[in-house]
């Protein structure tokens, strides 16, 4: 057993903030986070300072003087890093997406793509032959690799998971959402930086969950889990649309992404789940999933919850406090999230991944799911393209 573990941590942005709040909350294996490496040298610096770390000058340094790997950088580059990282002998953490299809990256044909009309076909076939690549250097590797899927690790998902384990229950039907205004990064939007809009964004949350409670299931009655075996999706531009009345709450800057999808997911043994994810939601995040069994029914409320109500009648009464992500105006009756890294389940991610390195175990939430999802949405996406046809994800 590895009790001490040096933590590299690449990109300074919005989720690095996250992920070391959550390294910090790890007990009863020693975590040391030995520094940050960014592409944006004054970026990670200026991070590195916030957040009282050492900053790497390259990711070669990075590599050289950690155990783990935890890559908080946009998709395009995650597949690349992860299989350097697990070739040079290192346990990795990866952020959704697992990986995606982001078209050519080279400058010459970059200009003439558009997310809106590429040959969703050959974008599947990118994303197994990318999953491939991934199995096969984790598999050559020997190291584990977690995939930062937080939902797995929200406690509502969990005691949802303890519920359906104690219960032997079915999972017949499942119901899920994230949404939101609109994504704080200036990435989003364009389709060869993102990967796709809120369906690849924000859905794959509620997916993996869903998947996820299959896994469960089927690990409980049989011994192996249940996978999905066919999809069909539908995409929207809901802000794009001619007639749309812009009343300026919500983002529409999308250049070639879809801010509305939906997906219905139909699993191995015939059940089912419908997901939904949008950029057009007010109100803060919506984040949940509903479970339907024959023994029982569960909804899961990530965010938000009625942990704590707050009444505040003055616009500016709250204005130096955080209620939760993506409220605006902080006005009238709101929940505050209490502890909202813990609600979403950062901390516990970073629990779980530190514990499974040091034993040499699989993490819960492990490359076998962040492949299933990459796969099904790289399927749903196909699937949108032929108006919602059936798609057979494997
Ligand atoms: N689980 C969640 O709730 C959640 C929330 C937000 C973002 N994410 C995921 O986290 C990842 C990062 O998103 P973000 O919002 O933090 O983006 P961001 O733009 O805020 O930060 C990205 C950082 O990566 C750096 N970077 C880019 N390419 C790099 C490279 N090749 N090598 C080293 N550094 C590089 C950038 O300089 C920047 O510091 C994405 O995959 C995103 O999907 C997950």
């Amino acid at each position: 057993m590895q009790t001490r573990l040096r933590v590299g941590i690449v990109g300074a942005g919005f989720a690095a903030r996250f992920h070391t709040a959550g390294w910090r909350r790890v007990h009863g294996v020693e975590v040391e986070i030995a520094g940050v490496y960014g592409r944006n040298p004054e970026r990670a610096r200026e991070f590195a300072a916030r957040h009282h770390m050492a900053v790497f000058s390259s990711w070669r340094e990075l590599l050289d003087r950690v155990d783990v790997v935890d890559i908080c950088t946009p998709g395009a580059t995650h597949e690349a890093l992860a299989v350097e990282a697990l070739r040079a002998g290192r346990d990795v953490v990866l952020e959704k997406p697992y990986t995606g299809y982001y078209g050519p990256q080279d400058a010459a044909s970059a200009g003439a793509f558009s997310g809106l009309t590429f040959d969703r076909e050959a974008a599947l076939a990118a994303v197994r032959a990318s999953c491939r690549r991934l199995r096969e250097a984790i598999a050559a590797s020997g190291r584990r690799l977690g995939y930062a899927e937080n939902w797995i690790y929200a406690p509502a998902v969990q005691k949802e998971r303890e519920i359906l384990e104690k219960s032997g229950g079915q999972v017949l039907r499942q119901l899920g959402e994230e949404s939101h205004s609109g994504s704080h990064a200036p990435s989003y939007g364009r389709w060869r930086e993102s990967g796709g809009g809120a369906l690849a964004g924000k859905g794959c949350h509620p997916l993996s969950a869903a998947l996820y409670f299959k896994m469960i299931e089927g690990r409980g009655r049989n011994g192996r889990p249940i996978w999905p075996a066919r999809v069909s999706a539908h995409l929207h531009r809901l802000t794009q649309l001619p007639g749309y009345l812009d009343c300026g709450w919500l983002r529409t800057d999308y250049a070639d992404t879809e801010d509305y999808g939906q997906m219905h997911v139909i699993f191995e043994d015939g059940t089912v789940a419908d997901i939904l994810a949008s950029d057009v939601v007010l109100g803060g995040v919506s984040n949940w999933i509903e479970v339907f069994c024959g023994n029982h029914r569960t909804r899961c409320n990530l965010n938000p919850t009625d942990a704590l109500e707050t009444f505040v009648p003055g616009a500016d009464t709250l204005r130096d406090v955080y209620i939760v992500e993506k409220l605006q105006p902080r006005q009238g009756w709101m929940r505050p999230a209490p502890d909202e890294d813990w609600q979403h389940g950062y901390p516990q991610e970073m629990q779980d991944f530190a514990q499974a390195f040091a034993v040499e175990r699989e993490p819960e939430s492990s490359w076998r799911l962040g492949e299933k999802v990459s796969l099904t949405l790289a399927a749903a996406y196909l699937s949108a393209s032929r108006e919602g046809q059936t798609v057979a994800i494997e």
